[in-house]
């Protein structure tokens, strides 16, 4: 049995506008020890997805459909026992550190904090814990550092610090919101580096957010495209970045810097995500897609695997070679 089995995921939230389906259809696996990455633009719905399955919508939001962890269902499990799933089982750590540290609380109180009230822990085991896990992210002179405050860590360290906070209670899955987004590209490859090597170490699944197509290509297993809402395309990494068969996966694509493509020209898709509100009646993304037809603006595309690899999902209504097309480009093609 996979470890997290989201199955059918909707998420609609109420507005004075009327309600709007910021979530819809969404289905995928996670095993143990394997990393999902969920890819696309700003407002696909990325953040949504991982919020229902926490329990951490905003007031206006619903979730509807199931999230299977270990075969109980998180979307309708009582609030207690969420609770401690979402504290011992399921961590997440978010964009900017500042969201999930306290600025008036010392990294070692508010880590011993934690290993005493979940773990049982004594006060002198659990600083020991504590400095033990500022070392596995790498903190420099960890057992000095423990007794500093959050502003005293540099923004890369301080992400580091969240990353320690969130293995405290060695989570079977660790969620990670755009953890690099705020970092420069050094220190962002660098977090993405320690992630991988924690996941070896301590066996822990991730589901890795991010709108970098490059981020998850070296460190993930399977990759979900998001777009509007909708997931777009939905295979092994290897599938998505090497053979995407999605207009839109193309496009992101085409939109990313490639160190072996020194110089190739950065194609960025036209236009802008739909506004949520105002979604169009087809595909999602047929108000940017450069093979839209008349179908593509009125029938919205089933997400279906790909004659070509049935391991590969996809929802367009075009045949793969008129896709492949797309991929002129030699730097989609690598
Ligand atoms: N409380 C809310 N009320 C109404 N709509 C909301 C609310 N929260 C989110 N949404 C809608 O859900 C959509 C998806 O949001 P989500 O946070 O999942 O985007 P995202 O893919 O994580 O984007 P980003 O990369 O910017 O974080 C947003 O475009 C917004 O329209
Ligand atoms: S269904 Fe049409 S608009 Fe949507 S991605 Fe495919 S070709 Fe483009
Ligand atoms: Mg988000």
């Amino acid at each position: 049995m996979s470890l997290l089995q989201v199955k059918n995921l909707g998420v609609q939230f109420t507005t004075p506008d009327g309600v709007i389906s910021a979530v819809n259809g969404v289905n995928f696996e996670l095993e143990r020890g394997k990393t999902i990455g969920i890819v696309g633009e700003s407002g696909s719905g990325k953040s949504q997805t991982v919020l229902a399955l926490m329990g951490l919508l905003a007031n206006n939001g619903q979730a509807t459909g199931e999230a299977l962890f270990e075969g109980k269902n998180l979307l309708t499990m009582p609030a207690k026992d969420l609770n401690k799933v979402r504290g011992d089982r399921i961590s997440m750590i978010f964009q900017d550190p500042m969201t999930s540290l306290n600025p008036y609380l010392t990294v070692e109180r508010q880590m011993t904090e934690v290993l005493e009230l979940h773990k049982g822990m004594g006060r002198k085991a659990a600083k020991k814990r504590a400095i033990e896990l500022l070392e596995a992210v790498k903190i420099p002179e960890a057992a000095r550092r423990v007794t500093m405050y959050p502003h005293e860590f540099s923004g890369g360290m301080r992400q580091r610090v969240m990353i320690a906070m969130a293995l405290l209670c060695e989570p079977e899955i660790l969620v990670a919101d755009e953890p690099t987004t705020a970092l420069d590209v050094t220190v962002q490859a660098q977090i993405i580096t320690l992630l991988k090597e924690l996941q070896r170490d301590f066996g822990t699944a991730v589901i890795m957010i991010t709108h970098d197509l490059g981020v998850v290509a070296g460190s993930c297993d399977k990759v979900m495209v998001m777009y509007g809402g909708r997931t777009m395309e939905y295979g092994t990494a290897d599938d998505i970045f090497y053979r995407p068969s999605h207009p839109y996966t193309i496009g992101l694509l085409n939109a990313l810097p490639r160190l072996d493509h020194d110089g190739a020209e950065l194609i960025s898709i036209p236009g802008n995500p739909p506004n949520m509100a105002h979604m169009p009646a087809g595909c999602p993304f047929s108000e940017r897609c450069s093979l839209a037809d008349q179908r593509c603006h009125t029938d919205m595309p089933p997400l279906v695997a790909t004659p070509e690899n049935p391991q590969v999902l996809r929802a367009c209504h075009k045949a793969g070679a008129e896709v492949f097309a797309l991929k002129h480009k030699e730097l989609v093609h690598g």
